[in-house]
């Protein structure tokens, strides 16, 4: 039952705002879900760049579009005898957005272009993709990527502030504000005009978010075991490939540092055990191969990571004892690792589809599918 000086009704907001906001609802609740599972990141880019076009269109619509989503319009300076009134019989009723609700879309959308902005950094840093890819150094993407989460958590209590206004708004009002963001319509005191609704403009959103999800993600329609993110094109050897690869994976050098690839052919005649039984000409080529592409040379985010998680004293000669990579694989069941498609951890290519390549990019790995596979 609306309160008795709210006899009228109109529609305040255009559909272009309220598409807007549930599309930017979505895209937060993606990125959210799939954030810090690095095999989801291709989905946490795309809600990136949704969320990133979705802010850019607001700001321009914030100058170009009705009446209530002009930023112009916004009662900022309203906001102490807002607050200060609220619980009183004196409480304004306002019909585009009451004070708080401006200071919150103004703080939500800035908060929302730092969040981009660091994304874009981490994602061209320290996985060498979007539109920075390689500008800079996997340290800074790697220090950006920390603001990206900073700010994203920020985001969040912001987000759970402006939801808890939302409801106290309407139980004070005793009008349904979700409800309104939904059909655009509001309670008013006076009798005013609707604005208009913008339909063109909303067809084109829509038609764009729907064209932009199919051309992102096209590939795994189209092509078997589809990896969203191709790596650098890494150097490879022949001779290694040989050597290296006939027991299991050739090891791409840029895994681990010089150091753990010359103490390994030094002691090649007790490899794990096994004796490689390698000419010396061979291993000084090998050797050769191994500096120029160690992990010391950044070539990729595991590269940089693995060679900054081992200590320098230290002279690993498993990849798998790296810290890095520790942490990275501690969440996999012991099952998974028993499973007869992997048998032992260092059988990267069982989960990896770029193991070969040495890349080891995030988007491109699969855990074996048990039922299917279990004999
Ligand atoms: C004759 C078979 C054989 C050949 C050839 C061979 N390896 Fe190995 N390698 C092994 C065995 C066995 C292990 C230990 C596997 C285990 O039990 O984890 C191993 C382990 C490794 C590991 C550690 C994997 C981990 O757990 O992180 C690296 C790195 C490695 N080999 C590099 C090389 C390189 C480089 C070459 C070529 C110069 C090479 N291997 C050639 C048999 C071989
Ligand atoms: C049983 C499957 C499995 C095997 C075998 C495996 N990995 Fe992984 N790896 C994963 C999964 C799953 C993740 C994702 C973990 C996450 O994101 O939390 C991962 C993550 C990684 C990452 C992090 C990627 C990034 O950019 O953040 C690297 C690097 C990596 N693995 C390298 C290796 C290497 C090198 C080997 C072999 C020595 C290996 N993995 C063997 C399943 C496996």
């Amino acid at each position: 039952m609306p309160i008795k000086y709210l006899k009228y009704s109109a529609r305040v907001w255009d559909l272009p705002t309220r598409i807007f906001h549930w599309l930017l609802v979505l895209a937060f609740i993606f990125s959210w879900l799939t954030q810090g599972d690095d095999r989801y990141l291709d989905i946490h880019v795309f809600a990136g760049y949704l969320f990133l076009g979705l802010l850019i269109f607001r700001l321009i619509w914030g100058f170009m579009g009705s009446k209530y989503a002009k930023f112009t319009n916004f009662p900022y300076s309203k906001i102490w005898n807002y607050l200060t009134t609220l619980l009183t019989t004196k409480r304004q009723h306002f019909l585009g957005h009451n004070p708080a609700g401006s200071w919150a879309v103004f703080v939500i959308l800035s908060l929302g272009l730092l969040v981009s902005i660091t994304g874009l950094l981490t994602l061209g840093g320290e996985e060498r993709h979007g539109p920075l890819a390689g500008m800079i150094s996997f340290e800074l993407g790697n220090s950006f990527h920390e603001w990206h989460e900073i700010i994203a958590w920020f985001m969040l209590g912001l987000i759970g502030i402006h939801i808890l206004g939302v409801i106290a708004e309407s139980w004070l009002h005793n009008e349904n504000l979700i409800k309104s963001m939904i059909t655009g319509i509001k309670s008013t005191t006076n009798k005013i005009n609707d604005v208009p609704k913008y339909g063109l403009i909303a067809i084109f959103m829509i038609l764009s978010t729907i064209s932009g999800i199919l051309s992102y993600f096209n590939g795994y329609l189209l092509i078997e075991n589809y990896r969203p993110f191709i790596g650098p094109n890494l150097l490879q050897n022949n001779l290694w490939q040989e050597a290296c690869g006939e027991c299991h994976l050739a090891y791409h050098p840029s895994l681990l540092p010089a150091r753990s690839w010359q103490l390994m052919l030094a002691e090649q005649e007790n490899h794990f055990e096994e004796d490689l039984y390698l000419e010396k000409e061979v291993i000084t080529e090998l050797q050769t191969f191994a500096v120029e592409n160690s992990a010391e040379n950044h070539l990729t985010e595991v590269a940089w990571k693995n060679n900054r998680s081992i200590l320098p004293e230290q002279t690993l000669l498993r990849i798998t004892e790296v810290d890095y990579w520790v942490t990275k694989h501690q969440t996999i069941e012991p099952e998974i690792w028993e499973h007869s498609k992997v048998n032992f951890k260092g059988n990267c290519g069982a989960c990896h589809l770029d193991a070969e390549l040495g890349t080891f990019e995030d988007a491109a790995m699969r855990l074996p599918d048990f039922d299917a596979n279990n004999d």
